[in-house]
């Protein structure tokens, strides 16, 4: 018996900020991303510095014209390269293509009347390439790429006016590509605005008075948008189905101890369920209130919001799921280690990648299980996969054995949860090719099945190289799902 459904959407995903490039061609403005920069003395023990952006770096990052400080402005040229790669992407039988869409390419500083028509002629020809290879476009409206103008004349999303901004972008995208696009997604890992604050919500610490309440309200102010928008992508096409997404933060109580248990309680409510209760159940839940009384937040709400969050609510819900956290009601006395967007308490069952993210399988179908009890919508894992250092061998190979092995225990742990009787509609892995990572903003950490000859300093020919995992992905996608075996005889041949 075949356990995925016939029409499940295999794929991987990209996004515009990590893979475009091309930072100020053809009208395109400046974005939040294109002042991440990347530190050439990087220490994978302490990342949490790479999370905090200040009014000082913006001025300085704004005052380079550079690319080799800040590796998102040359990206890997998918600018210029996406026939190339989207072959590849097909070539590999992908069912479905996840990328997203640059804000501030579409409008340059979030502010212009009409959006920039070089912008909307680059995006028609991805999607066209997309299609010609048949496969599904599944499109992020916004990836951590703000225009930065809106940063600095609003503090980004802490203002309210950026949801009329956001808008009139996302409406310009729906009447060009709307009927072309069946899945979209408002914003990637709307919880990483608790967490990677600036490159989610543009909010700038030193900008705030109040820097918990400005995140907060950036957060509801994305909220309201979100919905803005599902009405609206409504009215343009009744079909096309509008997502929401959070980074899946699954935690696990640190001991059985009762304490423990009821942070993880908070945690899981606080950094996860938060948001899709919001978006998926349309209405802020009660120990948020709890929550903002007792830090001091209170979210100013519009007119018409309350409204608008309950009768817009997303249609699937997508997530990321890279690792699993431990929650810990004493955490000092206990090791820290780094994860998605943040840092979490190291789980001594779980063994971690090089970057000291805990690589959790089971947690997966723990997370499916979890997300689907809740709200019983279908579920799309849109981003999985692990950040590994990649070596060339003399004669071209890369056999990514670890990234293969990652990625087959994932997938087990996935046919496991829909014979649980979990709605799982898709899998778009992290990431397609090779991209600029997005918390350090290195080459060398790579997702891909097609590797990108380009390194940390920008140095390389850009030329893509198909790994092992690629013809292994060729071949789940082909089985669908059934024969994850690895015959490296097969890889090696090609
Ligand atoms: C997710 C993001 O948080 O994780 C991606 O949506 C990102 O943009 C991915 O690349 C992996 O993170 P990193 O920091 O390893 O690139």
């Amino acid at each position: 018996m075949n356990v995925f459904p016939k029409d499940f959407l295999w794929g991987g995903a990209l996004a515009a900020c990590q893979a475009e490039g091309a930072y100020l061609q053809e009208g395109s403005g400046m974005a939040v991303s294109d002042i991440s920069f990347f530190d050439p003395k990087l220490d994978r023990e302490d990342l949490s510095k790479h999370r905090h952006v200040t009014t000082q770096n913006i001025e300085v990052a704004m005052a380079d014209p550079g690319t080799t400080r800040y590796p998102k402005r040359h990206g890997i040229d998918f600018y210029h390269r996406y026939r190339e790669d989207i072959a590849l992407c097909a070539e590999m039988g992908f069912k479905v293509f996840r990328f997203s869409i640059k804000w501030s390419r579409v409008f340059p500083t979030g502010e212009e009347a009409e959006p920039n028509p070089e912008a909307l002629a680059f995006y028609d020809r991805v999607l066209t390439e997309i299609e010609h290879h048949g496969m599904t476009p599944l499109v992020t409206i916004s990836h951590f790429e703000m225009p930065l103008a809106l940063v600095n004349r609003y503090n980004g999303w802490a203002d309210r006016r950026v949801i009329d901004l956001f808008y009139r972008y996302a409406d310009s995208l729906f009447e060009h590509f709307g009927q072309r696009v069946p899945y979209w997604i408002s914003f990637n890992e709307i919880n990483a605005g608790r967490f990677s604050t600036f490159k989610s919500t543009g909010v700038v610490e030193d900008k705030s008075d109040n820097y918990l309440q400005a995140c907060y309200q950036a957060v509801h102010h994305q909220f309201v948008a979100a919905a803005k928008i599902t009405k609206r992508l409504h009215e343009v096409n009744p079909k096309a189905q509008m997502g929401c997404m959070i980074a899946r933060f699954t935690t696990y109580a640190a001991t059985s101890k009762p304490e423990d248990v009821l942070q993880m309680m908070h945690d899981d409510q606080y950094d996860n369920f938060f948001y899709t209760d919001v978006m998926v159940r349309g209405a802020y839940p009660g120990y948020m209130g709890r929550f903002f009384r007792e830090h001091h937040v209170e979210i100013v709400w519009g007119d018409e919001d309350e409204t608008l969050l309950k009768q817009y609510p997303a249609d699937y819900l997508a997530f990321s799921y890279y690792v699993s956290n431990v929650s810990s009601a004493a955490p000092d006395d206990l090791d820290v280690t780094d994860s998605n967007l943040k840092q979490t308490l190291k789980n001594p069952y779980l063994e971690s990648s090089a970057w000291r993210w805990q690589i959790d399988p089971k947690g997966l179908r723990y997370t499916l299980n979890n997300l689907y009890d809740r709200y019983q919508i279908p579920l799309f894992i849109v981003e999985n996969g692990l950040g590994a250092e990649d070596s060339v061998s003399e004669d071209g190979q890369i056999i990514d054995t670890y990234r293969i092995d990652y990625l087959q225990r994932h997938i087990e742990q996935m046919k496991e949860a829909i014979i649980d009787g979990v709605d799982l509609i898709g899998y778009t892995t992290w990431s397609s090719l090779d991209v600029v990572s997005s918390g350090t903003s290195e080459m060398s950490k790579r997702y891909g099945f097609i590797y990108v000859d380009l390194d940390d300093e920008g140095q390389g020919t850009l030329k893509r190289i198909r790994k092992a995992s690629f013809y292994w992905y060729r071949q789940v996608i082909a089985s669908n799902g059934e024969d994850l075996a690895f015959r490296e005889a097969a890889a090696l041949k090609r």
